[in-house]
């Protein structure tokens, strides 16, 4: 049943929130089950639509999946591998859906997987993730709107040289590698938070990695991988998403599970607009603003720079600031989607090319809107829990695709938010 989100905004937060697992760490530590036929046990896994539909396609591969989702630990074994065929119906739900690719050729020598296609935030294309499983030696034809992929005498390790610098590119990359034959080296790779945790797992799980959070990382193909269990890393992106939630409402909140040195790029971004997020033991403390945030300007940029998933919501907090921000997002070629919503609500803000102009306001207002992709309709919660009045955000299933229980975590700060079910 479509639902959609109704909040009534004016209230700081106050409290503390626990933030789950990263997403997109969880996503391909997933896929890296298919790399061994003994069991892979995750823990902190967090309880989203994008996790489902990950166990579904692997459950579809032949992979057992036990799973305890209170204590948010699940159990892959992928045995025996039945099907190496990742169809178009679940590529086409979560792009992520081409991280079985590495996997799947590196130990079965073939798979046939849907080509995600465009997304609301742009073409992504895949040709990262190709180029370097040819490098690999795999044969890659597209037919009917499927990748075919063929190793039959296995992968050969070699230098592979991204031309962007791409985290899925890099996961997969580094997954196939670890059963190469000799030795990959992975140039100009993504040095992301989640690309170190996959890294860990694997080395876990017995691969040879060296250079993971560098931009060059050199594997060492093993014959198989063992049994390991691991713990995965706190959301960043959920991380720095509640941490502008309280500073767009006046709020205080303590974010606890998680860590300061995981959002140093957009801790950098807070301090010039007179923000001091502080490291407590457990996480994070998010103090009160003493007065109006000030406008700083943002560019997106790969790791270590500044996140384009927090992009959004960075948006959202800098509509109510003092003077201007310039938001410049280099990373996806259409991400400006929640920019005429957040006019809607009173915004001032004008986009032109890459770069969106934001001149505070002093109040945003509520408003009838709609979400048009994850991190967008998030960025739409926090303007409605700053804006006077009610909001109704509609199209939230983006919002649980990577957000775990969105409105018990606003709630029990003192959010007014409510999900209603239409017809
Ligand atoms: C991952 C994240 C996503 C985040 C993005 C950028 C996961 C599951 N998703 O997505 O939340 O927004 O990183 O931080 O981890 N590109 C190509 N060819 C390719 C691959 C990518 O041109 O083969 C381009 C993309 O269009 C984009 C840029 O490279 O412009 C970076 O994309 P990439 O890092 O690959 O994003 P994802 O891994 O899909």
């Amino acid at each position: 049943m479509p639902s959609k989100v109704r909040i009534i905004g004016g209230t700081p937060l106050q409290g503390k929130i626990r933030i789950s697992g990263a997403k997109n760490a969880a996503l391909p530590l997933m896929t890296a089950s298919l790399l061994t036929d003994k069991p892979l046990t995750l823990s902190n896994v967090p309880n989203l639509a994008d996790i489902n539909s990950m166990a579904e396609l692997l459950t579809q591969f032949g992979v057992s999946i036990s799973s305890d989702k209170v204590e948010q630990v699940y159990t892959f074994k992928a045995e025996t591998i039945q099907s190496t065929l990742a169809p178009y119906d679940i590529v086409n739900k979560m792009r992520a859906s081409i991280l079985v690719l590495g996997p799947l050729v590196a130990r079965c020598g073939q798979a046939k997987v849907s080509l995600p296609g465009g997304c609301a935030i742009g073409t992504r294309p895949v040709d990262i993730h190709l180029k370097g499983l040819r490098d690999l030696g795999a044969e890659i034809e597209i037919s009917e709107g499927y990748i075919i992929a063929r190793a039959p005498s296995g992968l050969v390790g070699t230098s592979i040289t991204m031309p962007l610098i791409s985290v899925t590119g890099t996961e997969n990359l580094m997954m196939a590698a670890c059963l190469a034959k000799g030795e990959t080296r992975l140039i100009n790779a993504a040095r992301e938070p989640e690309v170190i945790d996959l890294a860990n797992c694997l080395i876990g799980m017995g691969a040879q990695i060296q250079g993971a959070g560098t931009d060059t990382i050199t594997i060492q193909g093993v014959d198989s991988l063992n049994e390991h269990t691991h713990q995965v890393i706190p959301d960043r992106i959920e991380t720095g998403t509640y941490a502008m939630a309280s500073i767009i409402t006046g709020g205080s909140l303590e974010l606890t599970h998680t860590s300061l040195e995981l959002i140093q790029s957009l801790s950098g971004v807070l301090h010039q607009a007179g923000i001091e997020l502080q490291a407590t033991e457990n996480g994070i403390f998010v103090p009160a603003p003493s007065e109006t945030i000030q406008g700083i300007d943002i560019m997106t940029e790969p790791f270590p720079g500044f996140a384009t998933d927090l992009q959004a919501q960075v948006m959202a907090l800098m509509a109510v600031c003092n003077g201007a921000s310039m938001i410049t997002e280099t990373i996806f070629e259409n991400r400006f989607m929640h920019v005429p919503e957040l006019c809607r609500m009173g915004a001032n803000i004008t986009v032109h090319g890459a770069s969106a102009l934001v001149r505070g306001v002093k109040n945003l207002n509520g408003a009838p809107v709609m979400a048009t992709d994850l991190r967008a309709s998030v960025c739409l919660v926090l303007a409605a829990l700053a804006a006077r009045g009610e909001t109704t955000i509609s199209r939230v299933y983006h919002l649980d695709r990577g957000y775990e229980r969105v409105e018990d975590k606003l709630r029990n700060c003192g959010a007014t938010i409510e999900r209603i079910d239409t017809i």
